[in-house]
Parts: structure tokens; sequence; C-alpha cells
């Protein structure tokens, strides 16, 4: 039975009349995520209520919850990161990457994904090699098609999004998992526009690492990411050297008795002062949500509610791809010819309609804060500038 039978709207605060169906954008902050976070804020007026185990607990149990929500049985792999853009950055250095070797990106991917990438690349002399988006209105099958023909035994790493941002076109990250491991190259998965709102596990992927930013499908707060990391990375160097990492930070007392090993596991990319005493706790209850509702059961509601949605786009002589190849919870209509862009964006807002345009196309990504009238608003705008409009 879905977790998630009805819409969740009570659980946010989005004021009557706005029709948020932007959560790629970023995700609205949930009553009890913003309860936590304001809790935890507090505590800092008078210190004494923040004792030694605040520093590890609250840490451990967001990495708990991360590991549980893609799959993995050890918390410890979980890293408490600033950004996605750290968690490359932290792949980018401890990769190994040869001159004349290739790094595979695909088209107009983030560029948080992109920019440790190039820079690895011309340090070493590699070749950063994009895998172009094929045309038309289902992409993806074609452009899975290449990328995996593009990963080669001259590639050291394949660096990708679950999902693409501008679209939601689908990855067939298994399939991409199966091809590094025969050529022996490194996978480094950004699930910031799926994980949390569609299943991912890393035992179906086997990425090398997996770099999640909270505040979008996560239903977190901004500046709190999440980095699973693999055994290649367990010895790897961090972009910081913190006391926290170190063993045996748990006692405060001994902490200038400096230790060369580090706490086990992946803990050693941590950022400073990863126990955000305010931050964290929210994205506990954040996770707590996510996990209640479950991927699967927040992935069918936004595929339900969304159906009659693409129907009306279809109507209106809007694109959308083939359903194998677009997420339930994030895709793209691509406008009909003509369709006057600000006519739209002002239709958009006279209605409440909070989408977002890229280029040609409507980013659309509902969750379960979602109704029925949400995606109605939206429909009544695509029809009245789309065809016969
Ligand atoms: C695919 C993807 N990755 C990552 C991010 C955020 O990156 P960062 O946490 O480095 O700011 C975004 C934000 O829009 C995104 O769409």
């Amino acid at each position: 039975m879905n977790p998630v039978r009805t819409c969740q709207k009570s659980v946010f605060q989005l004021p009557e009349g706005l029709h948020y169906l932007n959560c790629a954008y970023m995700s609205p902050l949930a009553r009890p995520v913003e309860d936590a976070i304001v809790a935890g804020l507090r505590r800092k007026r008078v210190p004494t209520e923040v004792g030694p185990a605040d520093f590890f607990d609250t840490s451990d149990a967001a990495r708990e919850r991360f590991a549980g929500l893609v799959g993995s049985d050890r918390a410890q792999r979980v890293a408490l990161l600033p950004a996605v853009s750290y968690g490359v950055a932290v792949a980018a250095r401890n990769l190994p990457v040869a001159r004349d070797q290739r790094i595979v990106v695909v088209a107009e991917q983030f560029p948080g994904n992109v920019y440790a990438w190039r820079r690895r690349a011309q340090e070493v002399g590699a070749r950063l090699i994009t895998v172009e988006r094929p045309g038309g209105a289902t992409p993806g099958e074609a452009w899975n098609a290449a990328l995996l023909e593009a990963v080669d035994g001259d590639t050291a790493v394949v660096a990708l999004p679950t999902v693409h941002w501008t679209d939601g076109t689908r990855f067939d990250l298994a399939a991409v998992g199966r091809r590094c491991r025969e050529v022996g190259a490194a996978l480094v998965v950004d699930g910031t526009q799926s994980v949390g709102a569609v299943p991912f596990d890393v035992r179906e992927v086997r990425p090398d690492a997996l770099l999640v930013a909270a505040y979008k499908w996560m239903l977190g707060p901004y500046s709190v990411a999440f980095g699973w990391f693999g055994p290649r990375f367990d010895d790897g160097v961090p972009l910081e050297e913190t006391w926290i990492a170190r063993a045996g930070s748990e006692d405060f007392g001994g902490l200038v008795d400096y230790q060369d090993a580090y706490q086990p596991g992946a803990i050693r990319y941590d950022v400073g002062e990863r126990s955000n005493f305010a931050l964290l706790p929210g994205a506990v209850a954040a996770l707590d949500l996510v996990l209640g509702w479950t991927p699967e059961g927040i992935s069918d509601y936004t595929a339900r509610l969304s159906a009659p949605l693409l129907d009306a786009a279809v109507a209106a002589g809007f694109r959308v791809a083939d359903p194998a190849w677009r997420s339930p919870h994030l895709f793209g209509l691509r406008m009909p010819a003509g369709v006057d862009l600000q006519g739209l964006r002002a239709r958009l807002a006279d209605r409440g309609v909070s989408v977002s345009i890229r280029g040609t196309s409507l980013r659309v990504s509902p969750h379960v804060y979602n109704d029925e009238g949400d995606v109605a608003a939206l429909a009544d705008v695509l029809t009245a500038v789309g065809r016969g409009g």
C-alpha cells in the first residue's frame, strides 16, 4: 500500500493560491524540519545545552538515515558535506586520472559536476568527453546508448547525474555502472535531482561516489549534502584535515594527542564543523519524512498526479518524453512552435504557478504537497498558450 495516499500539503506551509510545482529548484520547508532547525538553533542560547555527544550523535543519525535511503548497510560510508560541488572535489582529488585518459560527462550537466573534472583534465592532460544530447522529444534511449559507447578502456571517470536537471531525462546508471566496472573506470553520481523522490540503490548501481544535496528532493535545509563513498575512497585524502574526523576525536581532553588515523569509512571527508546544531537536526527530520513516505510512494504519487497534466500538455501541442525515459517527479514540456514566452510567463504568474522555464522547455517538478488543483492550474495555462489557445 502506498504510504502517500493523500496530498501532504498540511505538513508544509505553502500559501494558498501558490501552485508550487518546482521542487527541482528547492523544496518548501516542512513544519517538522523547521521545528527541528529552530530548536537546534536555540540550543546555543545556553551553550551548556550542547554537550560533547551532540558533536557526534546527530551526525551519526543523519548518516544512518541517508545510508538507509540509498541501500547502504554502512552508515560510515556516508560523509556530511556542505554542497555537491564539495563532494565532486573530493572525488576529483582522489580518483586516478592519467594523461590522455578520458573523463565522461553528458551535455548540459549541472556545472557543479563539471568544473572540477575540467580542472582535473587540464591538470593531468586528460580529455573531458561530453556526450551530446540527441534531438527529438525523447532523447533518452539514444543518449544512453551513446553514453555507454563513450565509456571505453581509456576512460578513467564517468561523472553523471541520475536524471538530467533540465528535463528529467533518465540515465540507466546500473548499465553505466556495469560498463564502468568492465573497463575499470570510476563512476561518480550526482543524485541531487532524484534521490529521495525516486528509488536509488547503491547495491544496484554500485557507484564509487554518490553525492546528493539535501535541499531539493530530500526536503532538507540548504548547505547540507550527503556523500556516499565506496571502497576506492577508503584511504583517500580529504579536502580538509578536520580534528573531528581523526580517530578518538570523541575525547575532547585528548585532541592535542595528534592522531594519524582517521575515523572509519568516509567520515574523513566530512566538512569542517559538520556537526551543525541547527541544520543537521533539520536534515534528519527531513530524511524521516522521506523515509516515511518512501521514494517509491513519492514517485507513485507524483506519477498519478502528473498523468492528467501530461494529457493536457500533449493536447495543447507540448511534447513530452516517452515515460520509459522521463522521471515521474521531474519532466520537461517542450513548447509548440510560436509560443510567446513573455505571455507564458505572465499567465503562469497570474495563476500563481511556479515552474522553471529552461529554453523552450517548461520544467515541472511536483511533490507530495501538490494536489489536483495545482496541476489543473498549470494545465489551464498550457491550454491557453498552446494549440488553439
Ligand atoms: C543536478 C544538481 N546537482 C547539484 C546541485 C546543487 O549543487 P551544489 O550543492 O554544489 O550547490 C543542483 C542545483 O540545482 C543540481 O540541479
